[in-house]
């Protein structure tokens, strides 16, 4: 995953741009204990014959962090635009041409013992070259976790709460050592919820069904792109509803979606074929349009993506 750190590259740390080495925090720092953060993740695609880098959905995933920071009362000192111009920044500022993963991270940032937090709050944002986060290609084997998926009530799911990632460590790692690809979580109430870090979906009777955000899910950007793409360019009809952990073993197709993931098949689940076991034709125009529209090569789909490095030309382009 990824290729070996360069620990020259340039972070935003502390206000100030400096090299991911002299990005440090104490040892007792409050989040580093208590896992009072909250974090997103952005991808970045790098287009050769554009010679343009498109970062995805910025604004989307700025404003997502931005509310879910509210939770825990992290106050943000950056507006949604703001935050997307600092990003463009930041990547110039390294002259990255090649995939990117974007991390920003805001944090309670006390040196102290006590789970109170204060109001003492950070963020920083690093970007780094990044390749696929699970080799899809030929489609996963999933299996359902014996982990649940965390309760609102208890760590709101919705947000990516450093805390709640606990819950998706302990499912992946589970899923992982059984020879699975990823995990599924399902919830208290057994129905199906998500993926460890992505968002599910299935093909049913040429519907597509995911779990609604009611269900403990992160609200997924790619989710919400996915859908989109499927009603406008495929003209599908979307269901949000409950899904039974036995529709996994009885639909047509599987996927999952997520920033890191992309839009991944799934041909096996618990050790049965998903339909004929081979990536479907909802999946595969699903990719292929998700992968288009991301290096901004779907004209109506350039308000998904910012580019870094001719943003007067691309607009023009649009
Ligand atoms: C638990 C979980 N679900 C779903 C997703 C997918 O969200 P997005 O499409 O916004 O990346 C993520 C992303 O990291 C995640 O951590």
């Amino acid at each position: 995953m990824g290729t070996e750190l360069d620990r020259n590259i340039l972070v935003y740390f502390e206000n100030r741009f400096v090299p991911l080495r002299e990005a440090r925090v104490g040892i007792l720092t409050h989040a580093l204990h208590y896992g009072t953060g909250v974090f997103e993740g952005i991808r970045g695609y790098w287009d050769a014959d554009q010679q343009e880098l498109f970062l995805v959905r910025p604004r989307g995933h700025y404003a997502r962090w931005r509310a879910n920071c509210g939770i825990l009362n992290i106050d943000l000192p950056l507006s949604t635009p703001e935050l997307c111009e600092l990003t463009v920044e930041l990547v110039r500022r390294n002259r990255f041409q090649s995939n990117l993963y974007i991390r920003p991270l805001a944090y309670k940032s006390a040196e102290r013992i006590g789970v109170h937090p204060d109001e003492q709050d950070a963020f920083a944002v690093v970007a780094l070259p990044f390749g696929d986060y699970l080799d899809s290609r030929r489609g996963l084997h999933a299996g359902v976790a014996s982990w649940r998926r965390v309760e609102d009530n208890a760590i709101p799911g919705r947000a990516k709460i450093c805390g709640a990632y606990v819950n998706s460590a302990l499912a992946g790692d589970e899923a992982r050592r059984n020879g699975f690809d990823e995990a599924i979580f399902l919830t208290e109430s057994g129905h199906v919820a998500e993926g460890a870090a992505c968002n599910l979906f299935l093909v049913r009777e040429g519907k597509l069904i995911t779990p609604p955000v009611t269900e403990n899910i992160l609200e997924g950007i790619t989710r919400a792109s996915a859908m989109e793409l499927a009603r406008q360019e495929l003209r599908l009809e979307v269901v949000e509803r409950r899904v039974d952990r036995s529709e996994l073993y009885v639909c047509d197709e599987l996927f999952f979606t997520g920033t890191a993931v992309e839009i991944a098949p799934i041909v096996r689940v618990d050790h049965r074929p998903v339909g004929e076991a081979r990536i479907g034709p909802v999946t595969a125009a699903l990719r292929k349009l998700y992968a288009d529209a991301m290096r901004g090569q779907l004209p109506a789909y350039r308000k998904w993506v910012l580019p870094v490095y001719h943003p007067a030309a691309a607009a023009q382009a649009a």
